[in-house]
This record gives structure tokens, C-alpha cells and sequence, in this order.
């Protein structure tokens, strides 16, 4: 059977590593999805670094349009980044009847809804296994090996930056700057790592899991981000003594009333699987009815990990190429007309537990007035540690760091609260708030 004919938009670590994986794993990928897979054609703005990755026998451009409008192009891997042309170049492709790959999950979260219906109404696929984990399985699990399921909620270490620099502070002591500058250093952390420490990157990943995990939109506009700048060293040596470790997770949850969706640090027990996911590695922990706890772990990023999800898209493609539209895994695996208005709910109606650290001056009372607050608006405390006073030079006042875990309560009781102790004249530093999640 003629190959099928793939072209790459764009050609850095991920498109050499699908073009190195394809060429390597040719023969066993070819018994796999029952016909070759070829890309033929390339298309990048560094027309000489994409010659030196494909070698001679595949056409190079400068031009992402001519990979489109090539006839004989089956499949479009898109794999630019970002909202601009990528979402141009991949509305192109579908209105051309091509297939699409793309691992760009800002796109995605963002535009998803528009791609979807686009490529639903042409008759073609868009696949998107490497945009949330990289080499993790994550969406084929998700939508068709947990399909029996009511999911019940979704948490992911899904940022491997973040969760190298948190691994960094924990093991090291060292401030959130300083482990900053030596990932840069090493090549971990990008020049502008943004969208990674502020936690953007893992609230479109969570956003593409929750819409597939309830049957809902994309909505990344709803999800509440909040990164890893503001995390003390402190915290995270207090948490360890508490027996947590602080991830920044992407959480999804189906709940009353609607779904959460949120990406924060987090305190997750130390004994949890998921709490001892190590440097720059993901991991998705997935609650179902009826299976229970899964766990996927493995590496979110780079080359061939992520050309194994490409590539794994590309067999898919290349299996239901043929078949009825109709008889295709939906998107977001839900059918499209059976999608569910579920509302996704505000941060100020999320439930969970607290991690809080008050930096108060260490005399009588104190602890009493704060824990009466918290009182006074029904939050119930699950453990208090107060650290030793020390003296503050030049002022001769003690102070001390109280540190109290919560029971569950709505984030909206919480605020009225942090407001209520902020305002003590005895709390002398802005308080730390860190939700906590059991994950049990
Ligand atoms: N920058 C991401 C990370 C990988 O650090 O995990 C791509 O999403």
C-alpha cells in the first residue's frame, strides 16, 4: 500500500526526534499501523537546520503553506507553538482536508472548541497526544483505556520545569531565584520561563484533561492559575516536617454543582506516589469509579519522549484513515453532541484544605485571636506546629512562625479568614496560603 505522507511544520528538538523515531522504529511502526509512514515534506523557517535533521529525499521549504497545499500530504504535524500562526496554519490544514497533529496545548486549551468543530465538520482527525505530558499516554488513557468510567477527578505533576526547580529547593534548601537561575544554567528552565513558573503551561495541559475527562469544553479561561514565584523555602521545609512535599499540580475535579479546575502549589502527603515524582519527570494520577487510583509517570518533555506521542498519533491516523468519520474517538472523547454544559466552578465555591503559614510576634493571646478567627467562620484546624521564636535584630520583639493545617472548607471562607488575620496587628508579614489536597 502507498505510504502514508506526513508534513512537519516546523523542525526542532520534537520534529527531529518524530523524523529520528520514525526512521529508526520504520519497520516495527509499519507492522504496527499497517502501512508506512513517511514524512516527506518539511517545512521550516531555518531552511538549512531542517536539511541537516532530514538529510537528503524530503522536501525542505521555508513555507508551512506549501506542506499544506501539497496534495500529497496525508497528515500535517504541526509543531510551532504558541496562538499566532500555528492556529492560522492548522485551520489551513484542516479546511484542506489534511489530518493534523499537534503537540501545542496553549492552542488547544485556548482554541480547541473552534479546531474541533473545524475538523469534525471537514470529515478529519486532530490529534494531540504530545500536547499534555509529553511521552505519557495520558489522552489514549483518558479517552478510550478509562472510557468505562466515571472519572472522578484528575491531578498531574505536568510541568517538568517546575517540578525540577520545587525538587531543587526541597533537596537543597535553596529560594525559588536561585534554583530558577541554575536551571536556565543547565538548560531545564527556558530564557523567558514564564508560562512554565506561573503555571500557564500546566493549566493548559489541566484544561485539555478536564475537557476530556467530563465530556466539556476547553475552557483554559475558567481555570484558575497560580505558579511557584511566591513558594518560600520555608514552606516547603515546614510542609516536610508536616510529612508533605509541595508539587505544583494541574487538578481537575468533578464535583456538585460543576468541575474544578485549578493549578496550584499543592501539599500532597509524602507517602503518595505522586509526591516522590522527581525532577523534571510528570506523573497524572486519574480517580475513576470504577477502576479506582491510576498512575501514569514518565518524561513530559523532550525529543523522542515526545516524538513517541507524535508518532503515536501519526498510527492512529494512519489505522482510521479510512474509517467513517463517525466511527472515529471523538476529540475529546465525548460524542460532540452529547458534550455536557457542566459549569467550570470559581475558585471562591473550590473546597479543600489549607496549608498556612502567620508570621506573628510570639506573646500571650496571639495564637488564641487567630485560631478564634478561623473559629468564628466554621474552619475547622487539623494541626498547628509553631516553630521557635527568634529574635528580630534592632527590634527586641519575638516572633515566630505558626504554621496550621485545615480541614475542608470553601476557598471563599478561607479569603474572609486570611482577610480577618491579615488585619491582626499581631500577623507581621503577608500570610502564606497553600492549598492541600489528600489525593486519597
Ligand atoms: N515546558 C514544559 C515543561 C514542557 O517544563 O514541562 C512542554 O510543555
Amino acid at each position: 500500500m502507498k505510504p502514508i505522507q506526513v508534513g512537519l511544520l516546523g523542525i526542532g528538538t520534537v520534529g527531529s526526534g518524530t523524523f529520528n523515531v520514525l526512521k529508526r522504529n520504520q519497520e516495527e511502526i509499519t507492522r504496527r499501523a499497517g502501512r508506512s509512514i513517511q514524512i516527506t515534506m518539511v517545512a521550516d523557517l531555518d531552511v538549512e537546520r531542517a536539511r541537516a535533521a532530514v538529510g537528503e529525499g524530503v522536501q525542505v521549504v521555508n513555507d508551512a503553506r506549501a506542506v499544506i497545499a501539497n496534495p500529497e500530504i496525508d497528515i500535517v504535524v504541526e509543531l510551532i507553538g504558541g496562538y499566532g500562526i500555528a492556529k492560522a496554519l492548522v485551520l489551513e490544514a484542516i479546511a484542506a482536508g489534511k489530518h493534523v497533529v499537534t503537540a501545542n496545548k496553549a492552542l488547544l486549551a485556548v482554541h480547541g472548541t473552534e479546531i474541533f468543530a473545524a475538523a469534525q465538520a471537514k470529515g478529519v482527525m486532530v490529534a494531540f497526544e504530545a500536547a499534555v505530558a509529553g511521552g505519557i499516554p495520558i489522552i489514549k488513557a483518558l479517552r478510550e483505556g478509562l472510557t468505562a468510567n466515571r472519572i472522578q477527578w484528575v491531578a498531574g505533576i505536568i510541568n517538568g520545569t517546575t517540578n525540577f526547580i520545587l525538587s531543587e529547593m526541597r533537596d537543597k534548601g535553596l529560594d525559588f531565584e536561585v534554583v530558577l537561575k541554575e536551571a536556565q544554567r543547565l538548560g531545564y528552565a527556558e530564557a523567558d520561563p514564564t508560562f512554565d513558573i506561573e503555571g500557564v503551561d500546566a493549566a493548559h495541559k489541566a484544561t485539555i484533561m478536564s475537557a476530556i475527562a467530563y465530556g466539556i469544553p476547553v475552557q483554559f479561561d475558567k481555570a484558575y492559575v497560580e505558579g511557584i514565584t511566591k513558594l518560600g523555602a520555608a514552606d516547603i521545609k515546614y510542609a516536610e516536617q508536616l510529612g508533605y512535599r509541595i508539587k505544583l499540580l494541574g487538578i481537575t475535579k468533578r464535583v456538585e454543582g460543576g468541575v474544578e479546575l485549578r493549578v496550584h502549589p499543592t501539599l500532597v502527603p509524602a507517602k503518595r506516589l505522586i509526591a516522590n515524582v522527581e525532577g523534571a519527570m510528570n506523573a497524572v494520577v486519574v480517580q475513576g469509579d470504577a477502576v479506582g487510583t491510576t498512575l501514569y509517570y514518565g518524561k513530559g518533555a523532550g525529543s523522542e519522549p515526545t516524538a513517541s506521542a507524535v508518532i503515536a498519533d501519526l498510527v492512529d491516523i494512519t489505522r482510521l484513515h479510512t474509517a467513517d468519520p463517525l466511527n472515529r474517538v471523538p476529540h475529546l472523547a465525548f460524542q460532540p453532541s452529547e458534550l455536557s454544559d457542566l459549569p467550570v466552578l470559581p475558585m471562591s465555591e473550590v473546597v479543600t484544605s489549607y496549608y498556612l503559614r502567620l508570621r506573628v510576634a510570639d506573646k500571650a493571646g496571639v495564637l488564641a485571636q487567630v485560631t478564634g478567627i478561623l473559629a468564628g467562620l466554621g474552619i475547622s484546624i487539623d494541626a498547628v506546629l509553631q516553630r521557635e521564636a527568634d529574635e528580630v535584630a534592632g527590634e527586641g520583639a519575638a516572633q515566630t512562625d505558626l504554621i496550621i493545617l485545615t480541614h475542608d472548607t470553601r476557598e471563599g471562607t478561607m479569603n474572609d479568614a486570611l482577610a480577618q488575620m491579615q488585619a491582626l496587628p499581631t500577623v507581621l508579614a503577608p500570610i502564606a496560603r497553600i492549598r492541600k489536597e489528600e489525593l486519597a
